[in-house]
């Protein structure tokens, strides 16, 4: 009789990083739920995988989207992985950039409900990981990318609550907070972004960001910063006080971010 195969569920599977897992998961035996809004991208993806791959078209920032997503992961006994990696980022001031609230809903409100329909039934079966897609940015705060920073440093501090909280309770549930830093995808188009603006040695690419997500996993390391310069970026601004940190980002955080 066939074994039955494990569930992954990937948020922001259209494209980019969350695309990327979707692909790797389907080759590492996984069968997937794939959301996003872009319907016709989840169903071109489902199509090339190689375990079955089912797609719930939503958007994450409408309640009743976000509702009917819950309620699947929560009814799902198979789901042993959640990556909450549906985001985007923004140019701008705070009050002046469209879609602050919006990333706030994505980021923090979608992120918390999904994994707490997601741990519910994962608790239950003790077996299960979710992965919180956050960024080097959630070590620090920027002028001109607050919503972002902002939001990504809740995702760190949230992972790492949960990470706590499954070693209290005794629980072999693994939570990683994963940290890239610039890598390549849809992600800079979005924010309109020029990407020759970055040094080219500063990107990664989204395979490895998602390889070394999994290799954490495996170790159930909690916070994840692939590539050698984020690790030491986020090291520094561990130990740099706060007013070095916001000498650094008033000299340089905000070039490239202005409103156009
Ligand atoms: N690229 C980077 O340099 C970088 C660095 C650090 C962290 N990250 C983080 O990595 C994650 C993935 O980004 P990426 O680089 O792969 O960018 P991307 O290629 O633009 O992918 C973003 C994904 O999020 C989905 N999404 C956006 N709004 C959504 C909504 N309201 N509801 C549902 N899905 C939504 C998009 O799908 P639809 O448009 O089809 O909905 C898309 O699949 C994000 O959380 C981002 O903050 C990226």
């Amino acid at each position: 009789m066939e074994k039955t195969r494990p569930l992954a569920a990937v948020t922001g599977a259209s494209s980019g990083i969350g695309e990327t897992f979707a692909r790797r998961l389907a080759q590492d035996g996984y069968d997937l739920l794939l959301i996003a809004r872009r319907r016709e991208r989840l169903e071109r993806l489902a199509a090339q995988l190689p375990t079955t791959a089912e797609v719930l078209a939503a958007d994450l920032v409408q309640d009743a989207d976000l509702n009917a997503v819950a309620a699947r992961l929560a009814s799902e006994p198979r789901l042993e992985l959640l990556v909450n990696n549906a985001g985007y980022g923004t140019k701008g001031h705070f009050w002046e950039a469209a879609g602050q609230v919006e990333m706030h809903k994505l980021h923090v409100i979608a992120t918390a409900a999904l994994t707490r329909a997601a741990l519910a039934g994962m608790a239950g079966r003790r077996r299960g990981a979710i992965v919180n897609v956050a960024s080097v940015a959630g070590f620090m705060q920027n002028p001109a990318n607050v919503s972002y920073c902002a939001t990504k440093m809740w995702m760190n501090s949230f992972s790492e609550g949960l990470w706590l909280e499954m070693k209290n309770a005794g629980l072999p549930i693994r939570i990683q907070s994963l940290c890239p830093g610039f890598t390549w995808s849809e992600f800079h188009d979005v924010m309109g972004v020029d990407r020759a603006s970055i040094p080219k040695s500063w990107w990664t690419t989204a395979e490895f960001v998602v390889q070394e997500s999994l290799r954490g996993l495996e170790q159930d390391r909690l916070f994840v910063v692939p590539g050698w310069r984020y690790k030491i970026i986020v090291w520094l601004f561990s130990w740099l006080p706060r007013r070095s940190q916001h000498a650094i980002m008033l000299k340089y955080g905000a070039r490239g971010r202005k409103p156009r």
